[in-house]
């Protein structure tokens, strides 16, 4: 049987990697197989992509170079790392995918949205996730608990309406896709919002299985 491909996205600060983790935990607990990973990295290859991307002195990099470089990141790890796993039956957990391309690069940056599509389309062979958790939070709140945390990387230290842009980008999205992505409240307690997520999940699974 095919695993299950599961992703979590937000606006940086929503706390998707400590939901991640509980997440991954709590089916595991159930006797599930579960990877975790996260993008972009995931694989030696994607990780020196992520850190190409991310670092804070690549003030010049272009916006194409950027969105063209998250697609060669997630093409390896995509074909190294995930279908593998699905084709084991693995339940795979993502800290974010395509829909952050789209959020970021496309409605962030004002990218051709179409053209993000386009080419994570050739980046993935065309894999869509079967559910995403889109964990919502307001950007000054999610900056605030970024700023709690020592050194932004480049693209969290852009500006605030860059932010807002992808957070409503994830809004679209998760309109244009709503048996798929489900919008969390993250500015619950990282319990509620843990439980929430959980809930959904097994209330879903049933219906797919
Ligand atoms: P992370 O904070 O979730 O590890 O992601 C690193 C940064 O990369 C975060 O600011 C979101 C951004 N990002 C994109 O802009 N496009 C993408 O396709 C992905 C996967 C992440």
């Amino acid at each position: 049987m095919r695993g299950l491909f599961i992703t979590f996205e937000g606006p940086d600060g929503a706390g998707k990697t400590t939901q991640v983790k509980a997440f991954a935990e709590a089916l595991a607990q159930r006797g599930h197989d579960v990877l975790v990973t996260r993008e972009p990295g995931g694989t030696a290859i994607s990780d020196k992509i992520r850190g190409l991307i991310l670092d804070p002195s690549h003030r010049e990099m272009d916006d194409v170079t950027e969105a063209l470089l998250y697609a060669a990141s997630r093409a390896q790890h995509v074909r190294e790392k995930v279908l593998p796993a699905l084709a084991r039956g693995t339940i795979v957990v993502c800290d974010r995918f395509v829909d952050a391309s789209l959020a970021y690069q496309g409605f962030g940056l004002g990218l051709p949205v179409h053209k993000i599509k386009e080419i994570n389309e050739f980046a993935t062979g065309g894999l869509v996730p079967d559910r995403t958790y889109l964990l919502d939070i307001p950007v000054a709140a999610g900056r605030a608990r970024l700023q709690a945390r020592a050194g932004l990387d480049r693209i969290e230290q852009k500006e605030a309406a860059y932010h807002e842009r992808v957070r409503e980008g994830f809004h679209t999205l998760a309109k244009e896709h709503p048996a798929r992505i489900r919008v969390i409240d993250a500015t619950q307690s990282v319990e509620a919002v843990a439980q929430e997520v959980l809930a959904d999940f097994l209330r879903w699974l049933p219906s797919i299985t």
